[in-house]
């Protein structure tokens, strides 16, 4: 970075709107609900908002708008107790499995999420999520900000017996298999709220880089944002491009460079893996891979409207 970019104050602005993965904590107590029962036990690392943790002043997090963005952890063994929203939620694994389970009436429906995958837990559904895998889930959950009002619990193991709030409120014999071509009503349901990374099209930009949609037009029905998996071959760029909604780039895999531009003035950083930009509403931004690589990003956009940014090569 040269000297004029680390003094001028959209270079500053870029850096504020930056999330390293290196410069952030993982957070083992952000859910007060939890403590004091080991088999919860889940860490939070925010980049965009408090994304459901009642921690809303952490200072090294960026303001959220129309999503928040954060990563949880989970070790193998370990569960979330059913609980419910009056907003909608997804969650995308970056590593290992992920059971979600969805309740209603004493039933559960269970899905088996692995990399890349999503799900999109629908408002006031009963959801839990369980790691029966041998290594532990790493993802990233988003929520809209409109309501942030604390879940619900619906099978706390604080009321329920442990294995009950394990199964998410199923008794024995009361669990269903996700199966998109199941006639049972959670069967149907959640089959509208679940990606399969492998299942969604790949959509080639004349710009020269992928796109699969999760969330919008292409992907699932939604009110909220659109969320999209990018992938970017190596020395791919695309111009400079503005949105009239804030977006975010999370990268996955590779690197890539988030480029700034105001009043004629440019600047640039280069993620790796886990770094975060977020680029306010009306900013000229674009992005390039300088890597050898290609670069996975996950890219959330805050609004469920489409618009008619038009990618072009750089
Ligand atoms: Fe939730």
């Amino acid at each position: 970075m040269n000297m004029r970019a680390t003094a001028s104050p959209l270079a500053a602005e870029l850096k504020a709107h930056t999330g390293r993965f290196t410069d952030k904590e993982f957070d083992w107590n952000a859910f007060p609900s939890n403590a004091g029962f080991p088999d919860l036990a889940r860490a939070q690392m925010r980049y965009v908002g408090a994304g459901g943790s009642p921690k809303v002043g952490d200072t090294s997090t960026l303001k959220a708008d129309n999503f928040t963005v954060s990563l949880i952890y989970k070790e193998p063994g370990k569960y979330a107790a059913c609980h419910s929203h009056e907003i909608e939620e997804s969650f995308l694994i970056i590593d290992g499995a992920l059971i979600v389970g969805w309740e209603r009436d004493g039933e559960v429906c269970e899905v088996n999420l692995g990399p890349k995958d999503m799900i999109l837990n629908a408002r006031e559904i009963g959801h839990g999520f369980r790691v029966d895998g041998v290594e532990p889930v790493l993802m990233s959950i988003s929520v809209d900000v409109g309501k942030p009002l604390p879940p619900v619990y619906h099978y706390h193991p604080k009321e329920h017996a442990p294995e009950l709030a394990r199964a998410f409120g199923a008794k024995p014999g009361e669990t269903i298999k996700f199966d998109p071509a199941g006639d049972h009503p959670l069967q149907k349901l959640m089959a509208q709220y679940v990606i399969r990374h492998v299942d969604q099209p790949t959509i080639w930009e004349d710009a020269g880089f992928s796109r699969k949609v999760y969330v919008g037009e292409g992907g699932l029905g939604h009110d909220t944002c659109r969320k999209e998996m990018w992938g970017v071959p190596s020395r791919v760029g695309i111009k400079g491009f503005v949105r009239d909604v804030e977006d975010a780039f999370l990268v996955l895999e590779g690197s890539l460079t988030v480029g700034w531009e105001d009043n004629g003035e440019t600047v640039e950083v280069e993620l790796g893996p886990r770094d975060l930009v977020k680029t306010p509403a009306g900013r000229k931004h674009w992005i390039r891979n300088d890597g050898a690589g290609a670069a996975t990003v996950w890219h959330v956009i805050g609004s469920s409207k489409g618009d008619d940014v038009v990618y072009e090569a750089a």
